[in-house]
């Protein structure tokens, strides 16, 4: 690919989406965009950027744009943060919303649905203390592709391996062939549509809890201070911003404050979102990636968890790991502080220590 095409490829991308790829992700661009010439009927790159530059079929650009997306993602990831969500995050904004009994969760860069998931599941978990409560967990991405199958609620054995609890794997999983799928009182509970992230958010409403994490790292500086911004101005004053593990907030946003002991939760500073954006006039959520033939999504209903406790014994030894899934073939993760310096989305990261049986995740399952 010569440099003009390459310029105009990851131009786009970057306009669309916002994901940095730089000269040394040639080979990324080469390996995941052949798929997409082949499936428009278009004999190779060179033609498909011939396709894109002429941009008569929008849908090629819709496919190259998910086509570069990594949608790595595991259950309780960093399963630390998940503890300190349950244990200290959560205890507090249930207090203060005693009267309200309301609470909305946002699951930004939300992928296979792995996070959102996880959050319900901790929110089952805490079903006594919140059985006449409205809860809504909203997962959004900017792949289509990728909702559907979060939507489907359908993993691997290696995936629920990868993070999933023994007693959460016995009772909110069911087995559905060779795979597991999340039943339907956990899969409920989570409501998705497509977002763009470089999109004006207030269409989604407020939030108590952003989860927006490990998706920040692929986007250059301006663009992540820009997203934070946004998310601040769609936090309650006392609401909660979660991060990866590789991502701060720092030098990017002035509206978040760290707290103390809790590595990757933010608070707004002093309760105050950041000044008023500059974005465009809003589209309805889901416009830029929507595909024409796609209706924006309704506005997701709060799903109220039931009270059925999880019983099943913790003991269970882990189901032995299976292959691999079939996957994008990912790349590399940035090295921290290296975001917008060439990364390219798709951090692998070195597999967690699942908090199967071990300290991690303290499960109240009994
Ligand atoms: C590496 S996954 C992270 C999944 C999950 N949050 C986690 O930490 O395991 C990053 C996700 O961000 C999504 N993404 C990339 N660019 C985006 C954008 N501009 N707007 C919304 N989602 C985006 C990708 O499609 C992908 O599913």
């Amino acid at each position: 690919m010569n440099t003009a095409d390459f310029d105009l490829l990851s131009g786009l991308i970057r306009e669309r989406s916002g994901l940095v790829l730089t000269p040394d992700k040639l080979y990324l661009l080469e390996s995941r965009l052949t798929p997409v010439a082949r499936k428009h009927g278009i004999e190779g790159l060179t033609e498909l950027v011939a396709a894109l530059r002429t941009r008569t079929d929008e849908t090629v650009l819709l496919d190259v744009v998910e086509a570069m997306t990594t949608n790595e993602s595991f259950f309780f990831r960093d399963s630390h943060m998940f503890d300190t969500f349950r244990d200290e995050v959560l205890p507090v904004l249930i207090e203060n919303r005693q009267s309200t009994k309301r609470l909305r969760i946002w699951c930004a860069a939300a992928s296979s649905g792995q996070e959102p998931y996880s959050i319900a599941m901790i929110l089952k978990e805490m079903s006594a203390k919140l059985a006449d409560w409205k809860i809504e967990i909203l997962g959004t991405d900017i792949s289509l592709e990728i909702l559907e199958r979060a939507k489907s609620g359908i993993y691997t054995q290696f995936e629920v391996q990868r993070g999933v609890p023994t007693n959460f794997l016995l009772t909110y999983f069911e087995r559905a062939e060779e795979q597991w799928k999340i039943i339907d009182p956990i899969l409920s509970m989570v409501q998705y549509r497509p977002f763009n992230l470089l999109d004006n958010p207030s269409v989604l409403g407020k939030f108590d809890v952003v989860f927006c994490r490990n998706v920040l790292i692929y986007f250059d500086e301006p663009t992540k201070s820009r997203i934070l911004d946004d998310v601040s101005r769609m936090l309650a004053p006392d609401g909660v911003l979660l991060l990866g593990g590789a991502e701060s907030v720092l030098g990017l946003c002035k509206a978040f404050e760290t707290s103390v002991g809790q590595r990757g939760i933010y608070r707004l500073s002093g309760g105050q979102a950041a000044a008023p954006d500059q974005h465009p006039p809003a589209k309805p959520a889901g416009t830029p990636l929507t595909r024409p033939a796609t209706p924006p999504a309704p506005p997701a209903p709060a799903a109220a968890p039931t009270v059925t406790p999880a019983t099943k014994p913790a003991t269970t030894p882990a189901a032995a790991p299976a292959a691999a899934p079939a996957a994008k073939p990912a790349v590399a993760p940035p090295a921290p502080g290296a975001a917008g310096q060439g990364a390219t989305q798709g951090a692998t990261a070195a597999p967690e220590r699942s908090p199967l049986g071990g300290a991690g995740l303290r499960t109240t399952a009994g």
